[in-house]
């Protein structure tokens, strides 16, 4: 049983991650932290920043162009643009239209979609109801960040933890028996304050003294989000196995969102999932929200580690709260 009308897919991917990398040796130098800690808490050893006068909407136009390049579609091809992001260039025009004119979509509709870490999935799925309404026949889905901007450098508990990144992925109409099988999105917006922006909006506009005490930055209730995390992970994926109709051992490979390896473990026990079939890069880039799935995405894709007809599930959390997973047989 499939939720689709019509079978949907993915038929490219790409990412970009900026050259500059911060490891934790470096990060040692700022914050009241260790290397020691840093790995056996998160599993992360590095992560990458983009260098000033880089911004999202550019990593992410070079993403696309390699996503497309894959899909084989030309700029015009496209008929829509979701960007993922919670740090678009400016608020208006929309890091989707400025990715719009960077690669000349001219016949793309574009828009961003803000459900941070679970951005991308999210961006997938709804990608996907417009290709099975028949509405639109290529959609390209972004997932872009540069949250370091977004960071306060002086907080271990939030700084050790992002990175900068974009992936890219071209949705499209796959042959009969391939494609999306099973989704769940959801949110729990009760949880909002315990992974926040304080200020910057239009309820705490941002003024020097805000900015001077931080509350521009990333605000994060560690152990909360954790808790939240691996209930929610394992979850998600197992409602996107029953929707699809799937038993658990049909599953042949998981992209979790790459927030901690420690969560990333309790999700792939759940699942019963061996760790060689669970793709893991945050020990390289830190968690990058949006963009993470998307880049482990098109990581695992080059590397050849599924083939068509496996059943790949892929599974966000984040601020909101939020999540999303679905499953899809690769095509
Ligand atoms: O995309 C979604 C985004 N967020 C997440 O996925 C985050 C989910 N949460 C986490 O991954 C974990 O909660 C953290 C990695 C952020 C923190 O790990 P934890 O095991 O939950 O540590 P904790 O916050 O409970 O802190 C334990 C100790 C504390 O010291 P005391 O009170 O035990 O003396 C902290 O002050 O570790 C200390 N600590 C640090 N020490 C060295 C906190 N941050 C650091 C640090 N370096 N960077």
């Amino acid at each position: 049983m499939t939720m689709m009308s019509k079978p949907v897919g993915i038929i490219g991917t790409g990412s970009f991650l900026p050259d500059n990398v911060v490891t934790n040796f470096d990060l040692e130098k700022m914050v009241d932290t260790n290397d020691q800690w840093i790995r056996e808490r998160t599993g992360i050893e590095e992560r990458r920043i983009a260098p000033e006068g880089m911004n999202t909407s550019y990593m992410a136009t070079e993403a696309a162009k390699k996503a497309m390049q894959m899909a084989k579609v030309s700029a015009e091809d496209i008929d829509m643009i979701i960007f993922a992001t919670l740090t678009p260039d400016m608020i208006i025009p929309s890091a989707a239209c400025v990715l719009q004119a960077n690669l000349g979509a001219k016949n793309a509709a574009a828009y961003d979609l803000q459900a941070a870490c679970s951005g991308f999935v999210y961006g997938l799925i709804t990608a996907a109801s417009y290709i099975s309404s028949g509405l639109y026949k290529k959609v390209l889905v972004v997932g872009a960040e540069i949250l370091s901007r977004r960071v306060n450098w002086n907080d271990r508990g939030t700084c050790i933890l992002f990175g900068d990144g974009a992936g890219a992925a071209v949705v499209s109409e796959v042959p009969e028996g391939y494609g999306i099988k099973g989704i769940d999105m959801g949110a729990d917006g009760t949880g909002g304050p315990s992974l926040c922006i304080p200020a910057g909006g239009t309820a705490v506009v941002a003024n020097d003294q805000r900015v001077e005490e931080g509350l521009t930055f990333i605000h994060m209730d560690g152990p909360e989000v954790y808790k939240f995390a691996v209930k929610t992970m394992g979850r998600t994926v197992l409602k996107s196995l029953e929707r699809a109709g799937m038993e658990l051992n049909e599953l042949d490979f998981f992209i979790p969102h790459q927030a901690n390896i420690r969560i990333i473990d309790s999700a792939a026990k759940r699942l019963h999932m061996p760790m060689e079939k669970v793709f893991v890069n945050l020990h390289k880039y830190g968690n990058t929200s949006a963009a993470s799935v998307a880049i482990a995405l098109d990581e695992a894709n080059r590397e050849g580690r599924f083939k068509r007809g496996d059943n790949v599930a892929f599974a966000g959390f984040g601020a909101g709260l939020t999540w999303a997973s679905l499953v899809l047989k690769w095509y």
